[in-house]
């Protein structure tokens, strides 16, 4: 009970929420809100890495997580910021079987001032609450989610790492928890966060180009599914994949979709390609979300940034692989590359297509855009703290729901 009380008084330092809306008293609601959150500190705090331990990615979780359970009669509870643990569910829990699961992944990064910044987060929860509703999960409202999941890394702020391209990874799921073998939505559910402190993508200034294996016999997504939805089932069947690739000497997976092999994603990022269009002009040019694409948050960040610039052509446009390799063949391709939150900006060097292997001139051409890229995001994740128009970056001290659309 005393954790209460000082959890409360906590948060609603930081988020005032009128009265009757907090507390005890609050109906049991659709919503649950930051000003309940209650925490509980952990007695077994953890070591933290040290600055040279390499931080493989998602290996290493901080000492809290969040956790809020939801209940269709008695809908959200309330919110705990709880020592890091494992969930107990029941064998048939519904999130097991039918994938009843969607997550999120963002980053938050330490400034040299000290501060920590989340990338553009309200992006990550807009995704996340189309998944919970295409999945029939419990809605939920992200700017409380987001309050907590800011209290969470305030309470873990320790565990960000400092070093250059270091960061701390946010992972939001949401859950089916129904205890039954049939196919329905659930009538519980567990909305939990964890966080990993990762390591540099790529060491240094440096940046490691990839290979693809672009086979139009897999698919990933297609119109009318949910390739646009961060769900943990759209991610399973695509190791095998990545290990097909690995066998025949690539890295990654481009996937290909329709009988004219129109270029996706790279494995789990968005793809773009910097070329001379066919009508001679330049341009950055990357699939429009038309229902197979998952919109991106780096995505999203790099036309808004390429569109500001206004240096070259931005166009959300099909690219087929006829096209890719008429340009290459043309010598009208200057770079292609992916966008992700992991990497930020990852430059591809080969394509593997029909048993042929395409190089793609993207490092002999700089990579001069993915380099200004790489630059600009880590310039912007390390020392903004700015709202407006345009591009938002925020710090997690400075949480506002009139900044979030
Ligand atoms: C299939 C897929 N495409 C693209 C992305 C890139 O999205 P974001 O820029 O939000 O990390 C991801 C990242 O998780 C992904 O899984």
């Amino acid at each position: 009970m005393a954790a209460l009380t000082l959890g409360q008084i906590w948060a609603r330092k930081l988020l005032p929420v009128p009265w009757r809306l907090s507390g005890p008293g609050r109906y049991a609601s659709t919503n649950f809100k930051a000003a309940d959150l209650q925490l509980q500190m952990t007695q077994e705090p953890q070591k933290k890495p040290s600055p040279s331990d390499p931080l493989v990615f998602g290996k290493t979780f901080t000492d809290h997580m969040l956790m809020v359970e939801w209940d269709r009669k008695k809908g959200w509870g309330w919110p705990r910021i709880q020592p890091f643990q494992n969930l107990i569910l029941h064998p048939a829990c519904s999130a097991l079987h039918y994938s009843l699961q969607l997550f999120e992944g963002m980053k938050a990064f330490k400034g040299a001032d000290q501060q920590v910044r989340l990338f553009r987060p309200w992006l990550n929860m807009d995704r996340m609450l189309r998944s919970a509703l295409r999945l029939c999960l419990p809605s939920f409202d992200k700017v409380e989610l987001l309050e907590c999941i800011r209290r969470l890394i305030e309470v873990d702020k320790a565990w960000v790492p400092e070093r250059v391209g270091t960061s701390l990874y946010v992972r939001p799921v949401l859950m089916g928890n129904e205890n039954s073998l049939g196919v329905s939505s659930a009538t519980r559910a567990l909305l939990y966060v964890i966080l990993c402190p990762v390591g540099s993508y790529f060491p240094g200034d440096s940046v490691t180009p990839v290979s693809l294996l672009a086979d139009p016999t897999f698919i990933r997504a297609w119109m009318g599914g949910v390739g646009d939805y961060k769900m943990g089932g759209n991610y399973g069947p695509t190791v095998l994949l990545q290990q097909e690739a690995q066998k025949k000497g690539c890295e990654q997976v481009l996937w290909l979709y329709g009988p004219d092999h129109q270029l996706t994603e790279v494995g789990t990022m968005n793809i773009f390609v910097y070329w001379t269009h066919e009508d001679g002009v330049l341009e950055l040019v990357t699939p429009p979300l038309d229902g197979i694409i998952l919109p991106g948050v780096v995505r999203q960040s790099l036309l808004d940034l390429a569109r500001t610039w206004g240096e070259f052509r931005v166009v959300e446009r099909k690219i087929t692989m006829k096209e890719l390799l008429q340009a290459l063949e043309e010598g009208r391709v200057r770079e292609v590359f992916g966008s992700g939150t992991a990497c930020q900006v990852c430059p591809v060097h080969r394509i593997l297509y029909k048993d042929k292997h395409l190089h793609i001139p993207t490092m002999e051409n700089g990579p001069e855009l993915t380099l200004r890229f790489q630059k600009e995001l880590k310039a912007i994740q390390v020392s903004w703290t700015h709202w407006g128009n345009g591009i938002h970056f925020c710090s997690p001290e400075k949480v506002s729901p009139e900044h979030l659309d």
